[in-house]
């Protein structure tokens, strides 16, 4: 398809997305893949149709996060699986915060899976895939020098806002947010701002009407667990957010 404005060269090649270069400075053209992978890309596949779901379903939740105040690199989309964005300058911390234990805090800790996690947990985790993501601590972050207190003070607020209005527009339509994962990112003018995606991809989700453990999953746990009808889950959660969140802008 043709973009406006013209894409330029591949600056970043992500597992689930590309990222390019456009003939303007303040903007870059991401590209959501059909890719999934998990466990560090030990397990791949490609599923037809999840690039542009989670192209949509990202657009409509940072345009909801926007209205409450949260910035965000996102401008707008641009046919059915790329959108335009801020560059930013990405903090190679991935911010977590469990609502409810799942996942890696119930492979390492002793919390049973499905326990409410109430003030919720945030996790840090330094971003590098040769190291496998691994769990950071104050003094760690403070070592490496990746974040200075101030910076990190405004990690955690944006994070909670980034939970409390997520967590608030899935439970209107039937959907708990257990989990999240973001990225932040500085801008050119050095505004902290939520980058990356937020998808089923990054997000685990739970239907609330349905007791079965395996059944409720709507996120990338279907596919991690070999569950099978992962894209038809994005599918619903997509329809369910659609359905009260205004069409997501197009960029231009
Ligand atoms: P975890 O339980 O595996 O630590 O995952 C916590 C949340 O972060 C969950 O919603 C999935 C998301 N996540 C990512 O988006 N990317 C990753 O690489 C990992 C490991 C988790
Ligand atoms: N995104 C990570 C990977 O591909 C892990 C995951 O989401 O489970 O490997």
């Amino acid at each position: 398809m043709t973009l406006i404005p013209a894409t330029g060269r591949l600056l970043y090649e992500g597992k689930a997305k590309r990222v390019y270069a456009t003939d303007q400075d303040d903007l870059v053209a991401v590209e959501y893949k059909d890719d999934a992978t998990a466990f560090n890309a030990l397990k791949k596949a490609q599923l037809l149709g999840k690039g542009a779901l989670n192209c949509r379903i990202s657009a409509l939740l940072f345009e909801h996060l926007e209205r409450l105040g949260v910035p965000t690199h996102y401008l707008g989309l641009q046919g059915d699986h790329w959108m335009l964005v801020r560059p930013v300058r990405v903090v190679p911390v991935e911010v977590v915060v469990r609502n409810v234990a799942a996942g890696s805090l119930c492979r390492q800790m002793p919390i049973a899976a499905g326990t409410p996690l109430d003030p919720p947990l945030l996790d840090l985790y330094y971003k590098d895939d040769a190291l496998g993501d691994p769990l950071l601590s104050e003094a760690r972050l403070e070592r490496l020098q990746l974040v200075t207190p101030d910076q990190l003070e405004a990690i955690r607020d944006l994070a909670f806002r980034v939970n409390g209005g997520l967590r608030a527009l899935f439970a209107q339509v039937g959907l708990d947010l257990v989990d999240f994962k973001i990225e932040l990112g500085f801008t050119s003018t050095g505004e902290l701002v939520v980058a990356d995606e937020i998808s089923p991809d990054t997000c685990r989700l739970w239907n609330r009407s349905v007791s079965d453990v395996e059944a409720r999953i709507l996120d990338k746990d279907r596919f991690r667990q070999d569950l099978g009808g992962v894209v038809e889950a994005y599918g619903e959660v997509l329809k369910r957010v659609q359905g009260v969140c205004p069409e997501p802008r197009v960029y231009g």
